[in-house]
C-alpha cells in the first residue's frame, strides 16, 4: 500500500545542558550556553527536511523531589534552561526553511508581548514562526511570577482561550498591503489598513494596533498539546499542529479521530491541523545492537527508579519520594499534566510505584521503535499507514551530534529512500510546508 508523505518534527528538550554525563555529549557542560549544539541541530533538521524545531520550555527549578531542590540542580535535570524566545532567534538565523517554534507560556507572558515575540520571529525567519501554546503547569511556576499557584487546569485554558484571541488580533491588525512606502507622497504605512483591536476580555484586555508591523504569515504557526478533553478541544480550535502522546497505535488512531472530530465541531477542515505522536528511536548498526541498546536502557531505568520519579513529578507536582515505592500506587490527582498522569495511572494499576515507574519510564513515547534506520522506516511507514498521518515528533532523550547524526544520515535517508517523508522543501514559508500534504 502506498502512503502518504508524512511530516516531522523535533521536540528540544529546552536549550540547556542536554544529556550532561552521558556518552558522546563531548565538553557539553562547558558549551552549552552559546547553543551552538541546538543551531547545530536546526541546521541539521532542516538538511534532513523537517517541519519544524519545537523548544520546550519551564520556568521553574524543580524542588518536587525529597522537598528541596538539590536533586534537580546535581542532576541537572530541566535546569539551566535558556530563554526559549532567544535561541529560536539564533535557529532563525542559521536555517531558512524550518519552522521555529518556541514555547511560550501564557501564564508568564502578556498576551502583546507574545504577539510580538512571535510576530518578529515571523519577520526575521521570512515565515517561519510559531508558537507552541502552553497554560503552564507548576505553581513553582507561578511563583516566578508574584502568584501563588497557578489557576486550575480547566481556568487555565478558558484564559488561554482570550490570549490566543488577542494574539490572532494583533497579528491581524495590519492588513495585507498595509505598508505601501509611496515616496513621492511621503507615506510608508497606509494608517487606513492598520487598526487598534480594543479587546477586552475576562482575564485580558489589549488595545493594539501591533507595534512590530505585519507578519509575513499573516498568521504565525500554532503548536498545541492537549491531552485532556479541555485541551483536546482547545487544540482543535486554534492549533495548525498538535504534538501528543498517547500510547500505541490504537490509542494513536483515537486521538486523531477524536481532534478530527473536534476539528470539524470548530468548522475546520481535519487537513488543517497536523497532529504529530512522539517517537525516540533506538538505532543500531544491526537489529542485534539496537536490542543491546534497548536492554541497556531498560536496565538503566531499573537501577534508576528515582530518576523518573523526580522527572514524572516534576511535571504533575507531586513529590514521589515521600511515598513507598513498595507499596501500591494508588489515587492521585495534578493541576499540572493531566494527560501524564493519567498515563501513569493506568500503567500502574494495582502495581507498585517501583514496578509502575519503570514500566512508564520506559515506554515515554506513542510506540517504541527499534531497530536499524532501515527497520525503523519501515516501522514509520507501517504506523502511518494504520494511523492515517500525520507525522512524528522526534524527542530524544539523549541529544547530543551523534544522535543528530543517526537521525538525520541514517533514519531520514532510509525514510526518503521509501518516499515516505520530504526530500526537498517546496515552499519558503513554515505553513505552507506544513500544510503540502
Ligand atoms: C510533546 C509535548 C510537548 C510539550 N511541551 C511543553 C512545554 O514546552 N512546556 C509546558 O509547560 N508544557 C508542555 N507540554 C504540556 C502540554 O502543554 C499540556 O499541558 C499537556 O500535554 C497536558 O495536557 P492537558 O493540559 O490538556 O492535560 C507538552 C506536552 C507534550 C505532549
Amino acid at each position: 500500500m502506498r502512503t502518504d508523505p508524512f511530516h516531522l518534527a523535533w521536540f528540544l528538550q529546552g536549550s540547556s545542558v542536554q544529556a550532561w554525563g552521558a556518552s558522546w555529549t563531548g565538553s557539553i557542560a562547558d558549551e552549552w550556553m552559546s547553543a551552538d549544539m541546538f543551531v547545530d541541530l536546526a541546521r541539521n533538521i532542516e538538511r534532513a527536511g523537517f517541519d519544524y524545531m519545537l523548544l520546550e520550555d519551564s520556568i521553574y527549578v524543580g524542588e518536587n523531589h525529597h522537598t528541596g531542590r538539590d536533586y534537580f540542580l546535581k542532576r541537572g535535570m530541566s535546569i539551566p534552561r535558556q530563554e526559549p524566545s532567544v535561541v529560536a532567534t539564533l535557529m532563525a538565523a542559521a536555517t531558512s526553511r524550518l519552522g521555529i517554534v518556541p514555547t511560550l507560556s501564557t501564564f508568564a507572558y502578556a498576551p502583546y508581548l507574545v504577539a510580538r515575540i512571535v510576530g518578529t520571529l515571523d519577520q526575521i525567519s521570512g515565515g517561519r514562526g510559531g508558537w507552541n501554546m502552553v497554560t503552564g503547569s507548576s505553581d513553582l511556576s507561578a511563583m516566578n511570577f508574584g502568584m501563588d499557584r497557578l489557576p486550575p487546569h480547566d481556568m487555565r485554558y478558558d484564559m488561554a482561550e482570550e490570549f490566543v484571541e488577542i494574539c490572532k488580533e494583533l497579528w491581524g491588525s495590519w492588513e495585507p498591503g498595509c505598508i505601501v512606502a509611496d515616496e513621492q507622497n511621503n507615506v510608508l504605512i497606509d494608517p487606513s489598513k492598520v487598526h487598534a483591536i480594543n479587546y477586552k476580555g475576562r482575564y485580558y484586555s489589549s488595545r493594539g494596533p501591533l507595534n512590530s508591523g505585519p507578519c509575513p504569515q499573516h498568521q504565525p504557526v500554532i503548536a498545541q498539546a492537549g491531552g485532556s478533553e479541555r485541551g483536546k478541544s482547545f487544540a482543535a480550535k486554534w492549533a495548525d499542529t498538535i504534538v501528543a502522546h498517547p500510547k500505541g497505535v490504537e490509542a494513536m488512531k483515537a486521538y486523531k479521530a477524536s481532534i478530527a472530530q473536534k476539528l470539524v465541531e470548530h468548522g475546520r477542515d481535519p487537513s488543517s491541523c497536523k497532529v504529530l505522536y512522539l517517537v525516540g528511536p533506538l538505532l543500531g548498526e544491526t537489529e542485534e545492537d539496537a536490542k543491546a541498546l534497548l536492554r541497556r536502557r531498560n536496565a538503566w531505568a531499573a537501577r534508576n527508579v528515582e530518576y523518573s520519579l523526580a522527572r514524572l513529578g516534576w511535571i504533575t507536582n507531586i513529590d514521589f519520594s515521600q511515598m513507598d515505592l513498595d507499596a501500591p500506587v494508588g489515587e492521585l490527582s495534578t493541576n499540572g499534566h493531566q494527560e501524564s498522569l493519567r498515563q501513569f495511572l493506568v500503567k500502574a494499576g494495582k502495581r507498585t510505584l517501583r514496578e509502575a515507574m519503570v514500566d512508564y519510564s520506559t515506554s515515554g513515547q506513542s510506540i517504541d521503535l527499534v531497530g536499524t534506520p532501515d527497520q525503523v522506516a519501515g516501522q514509520m511507514e507501517e504506523i502511518m499507514q494504520e494511523v492515517g498521518g500525520d507525522g512524528f515528533l522526534f524527542s530524544m532523550p539523549n541529544v547530543c551530534r551523534r544522535t543528530t547524526a543517526e537521525i538525520c544520515d541514517g533514519l531520514i535517508p532510509a525514510l526518503q529512500k521509501r518516499g515516505v517523508v520530504r526530500k526537498h522543501y517546496t515552499h519558503k514559508q513554515f505553513r505552507d510546508n506544513l500544510l503540502e500534504f
